[in-house]
């Protein structure tokens, strides 16, 4: 099978690393990739927001298969021209995407499916918001509507931080984004990821993470797309894990398909958990990232064909192998993220280090410079490892960073402190 993925970061080079080890992939397409992809696939230059040329690159590459790894060519609509064109697609229609794209979308669903999430008011004046803040006081969860890259969410414990974000949101900082703001309840509790893979009618899951938001030591600081991640999440129990299903994930896809916008692709779930009791914080429209690098760790090539059974409808024969092991990434990012920072730094020692069934250095943010590697975001390397146990993972993850050399860079040294205990 021809197969292309879009997208360019860590997730993206752990879904190609993959599904590079699987039999059925002939021959693999990253578009537009990054220097570490480039290692186990084709690279090609492609706006990966625009359909039309997806579709045209799609059809010269003779592709069999397109998996969307972000949610920006998701909320484009992507995944919609090329079902039209006929090529099979990983990835929900722009419409079911709603359920990343707009949080007030995702509270109209969880209240039609009855789903257990945190109590919110919608709005679009900001007097209004400003008056609901005072009446509830804090802490209070005050986000923006659309997409803001993970950045958009303001996790006030006072009162005054909560008016400062709807102050900062209604002057226009996340653009277009901003002109809507959900104010949310704030919930106790431990949060984790889960990743579902559903094929409009079906659902398999697929695999459990908790990350670490916080640019900072011990979770502090401003929130980044994600510092580092690990499988599983010991929260995630098998009761836990079945509650979700009943109480949140099959009603939400039965809610969509009732709408007739049947929901196809990896739903991220992101819970709280208090108490034994899930509830959801937001739903995503694809993997996470760094979630995803120790998803596709833990479970190599399988996951290709669990993927592709989601995209032909045939989750209902799928079965996931899991062994009992763990898998940790660390987040190497260039310094000054999640704010300003450099690109174009040299990064050396990556290439000596072991690629092997446990041991992955994924890319995010890299590209060569006459042969050299340097960083070109801010989120640069995810350093992975899997082991028997979580420290097992952990102790190789940090190993193989002290063999990196990266003056630019940084990470955290803590990722796991709660599971490690
Ligand atoms: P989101 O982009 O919606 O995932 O929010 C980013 C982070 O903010 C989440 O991972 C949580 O840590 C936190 N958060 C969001 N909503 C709530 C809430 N209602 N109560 C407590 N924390 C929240
Ligand atoms: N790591 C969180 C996310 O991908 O949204």
């Amino acid at each position: 099978m021809n197969i292309l993925i879009l997208g360019s970061g860590g997730r993206e080079h752990a879904l190609a690393w993959a599904t590079a080890q699987n039999p059925k992939c002939d021959k693999l397409v990253v578009a537009p990739g990054n220097a570490g992809i480039a290692e186990l696939a084709t690279c090609l230059p492609l706006d990966i927001e625009d359909g039309a040329a997806v579709v045209d690159l799609a059809r010269a590459e003779r592709i069999d298969f397109v998996i969307i790894g972000p949610e920006a060519p998701l909320a484009a609509g992507v995944a919609d021209a090329l079902r039209e064109a006929g090529i099979l697609t990983f990835g929900p229609s722009a419409a079911a995407a709603q359920l990343e794209a707009s949080k007030a979308f995702t509270k109209e669903i969880c209240d039609a499916a009855r789903a257990p999430t945190a109590r919110y008011a919608h709005f679009t004046d900001h007097a209004a918001a400003r008056a609901y803040v005072q009446e509830q006081g804090a802490p209070i969860v005050i986000k923006a509507d659309g997409l803001a890259a993970g950045k958009g969410v303001t996790v006030a414990m006072t009162e005054g931080e909560a008016l400062a974000a709807l102050d900062d949101m209604f002057s226009g900082s996340f653009g277009a984004a901003g002109a809507e703001v959900v104010i949310e309840e704030f919930m106790e509790g431990e949060e984790a990821s889960f990743f579902v893979l559903c094929d409009g009618e079906e659902a398999l899951p697929l695999g459990t993470a908790q990350d670490h938001k916080r640019v900072r030591e011990g979770d502090t600081g401003p929130n980044t797309g994600g510092m580092g991640a690990y499988s599983p999440a010991p929260v995630m129990s098998e009761a836990v894990t079945e509650r979700c299903m009943a109480e949140i994930v099959r009603p939400t896809l039965k809610e969509m398909a009732a709408r007739g916008t049947p929901y196809q692709g990896v739903l991220f779930v992101g819970l709280m958990i208090e108490n034994g009791a899930p509830r959801l914080v937001e739903y995503n429209a694809r993997f996470g990232d760094p979630e995803c690098q120790v998803l596709m760790m833990r479970l190599g090539a399988q996951a290709f064909d669990h993927i592709h059974a989601a995209a032909e409808g045939r989750l209902s024969e799928a079965k996931v192998h899991w062994a009992g092991d763990h898998a940790m990434t660390v987040v190497m990012a260039a310094k000054g993220y999640p704010g300003a920072y450099e690109k174009g730094t040299p990064i050396t020692g990556v290439e000596a280090l072991p690629e092997t069934s446990r041991r992955m250095v994924f890319h995010a943010g890299t590209r060569r410079e006459n042969g050299q590697l340097v960083s070109a975001g801010g989120r640069v390397l995810n350093v992975t490892a899997r082991g028997e146990s979580l420290q097992e993972a952990r102790d190789a993850a940090y190993g193989m960073i002290e063999a990196i050399d990266w003056p630019e860079g940084f990470y955290r040294s803590d990722i796991g402190w709660r599971a490690l205990g």
